[in-house]
């Protein structure tokens, strides 16, 4: 049972460190947790809260901090899992913003629902799942997406929204444009599709497919083959403070990508429907001889050019530094300009 508060603690000055997966340094001027969505209306109601600007902190796993905040930043807490749903074609479930994605995860394949194993260990909360619309290994949220509900911070009502309302892209919403810091997402439910087919298509899955002689898969091993290849190549951020793919694969159109293979033709690309590529971003950086690097106390991951990390100690600019320098050299080498895939405050 969430306990009701008839007031809410506000934290003036409070520390963002522990709140950022990156373990940058900043302070937000005050901080609101909020673990219910009368919590949320008390906020919009505050006088002094209320009018201020806002920023909504979910697990902060996909932020880069370079400032203090001197928006509000309210840290949500809202938890509670349940099952809204069974039919013969899908289960639906129901998550509290503030619930960690990965156990959620877990907690649904323990339950024998199958549908969101191929998004499992991906850092972060349930709430910010459908802000950048989170996925891997050919899976991605608005898959699996069946509606969220919100509070209105301007007018305090509460609001379902749709996938439709939600314009979901790649790692892309509108809650990163026209409902930033507008609608604070409480609770998100999901659809997992009946009968369940496992989806295999990714590269590094097919390769376990291929080495375990195991072409039929049940959810709990695509799990734990998921898990096994992101501890493989991603850092814990537990231990390496870091906040995901930093840059976004970028598209570029038929003729450029015929242009790049030209001059390089072993570069990673998915062909489109449209005529389009997708480039392997880590694939660029790591061409331009990044892999490993460091500026300051900000670093390339090692085993995965499309991280940066903390080495220990960095602050938000140093890791802004590090990025403009890749972002030139892959632009000086192959004329593209990479896209930041957190959000940088
Ligand atoms: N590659 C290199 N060198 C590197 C890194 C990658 O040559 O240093 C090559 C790999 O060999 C591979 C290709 O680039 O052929 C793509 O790499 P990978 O399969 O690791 O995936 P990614 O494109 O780097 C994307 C997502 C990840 C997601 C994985 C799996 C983006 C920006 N990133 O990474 O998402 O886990 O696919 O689906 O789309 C995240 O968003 O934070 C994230 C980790």
């Amino acid at each position: 049972m969430v306990q009701e508060r008839t007031e809410l603690p506000i934290e003036r000055r409070a520390s963002l460190r522990a709140f950022n997966s990156f373990g940058l340094p900043a302070t937000a001027a005050a901080l609101v947790r909020v673990r219910s969505e009368a919590d949320v209306r008390r906020v919009v109601d505050h006088p002094e809260l209320g009018p201020a600007p806002k920023l909504i902190l979910g697990g902060g796993s996909n932020l880069v901090l370079t400032r203090d905040i001197a928006a509000t930043v309210l840290k949500v807490e809202i938890l509670g899992r349940r099952l809204v749903a069974q039919t013969d074609d899908a289960v639906i479930v129901e998550a509290g913003a503030g619930e960690n994605w990965h156990e959620l995860v877990a907690w649904t394949l323990q339950q024998g629902w199958p549908g969101l194993e191929n998004m499992a260990l991906i850092p972060g909360l349930v709430g910010a799942a459908p802000v950048q619309n989170i996925g891997a290994y050919g899976v991605e949220l608005k898959d699996r997406f069946e509606s969220l509900d919100g509070v209105d911070l301007v007018t305090g009502r509460n609001v379902t929204l749709d996938a439709r309302h939600c314009a979901f892209g790649y790692r892309d919403s509108a809650f990163k444009h026209g409902l930033a810091g507008k609608t604070l997402i409480t609770r998100v439910r999901l659809r997992l599709p009946r009968p369940w087919t496992p989806v295999l298509g990714y590269l590094d899955l097919q390769r376990r497919v291929h080495d375990t002689g195991n072409a039929t898969p049940d959810a709990g091993t695509v799990f734990d083959w998921v898990c096994a290849i992101r501890r493989s190549k991603l850092p814990d951020p537990q231990q390496i403070g870091n906040a995901g793919s930093f840059f976004k694969n970028p598209v570029v159109s038929a003729e450029q990508c015929r242009d790049i293979i030209g001059r390089d033709p072993s570069v990673v690309h998915y062909p489109l429907p449209d005529g389009s590529a997708k480039l392997a971003a880590g694939w660029l950086i790591d061409a331009c001889g990044w892999k490993g690097k460091s500026i300051g106390r900000a670093g390339v991951y090692e085993r995965q050019a499309l991280v940066l990390v903390n080495r220990g100690g960095a602050i938000g600019a140093e890791v802004l530094t590090l990025a403009r320098a890749i972002q030139e050299s892959v632009y000086g080498r192959f004329g593209i300009r990479l896209e930041p895939e957190p959000v940088i405050l």
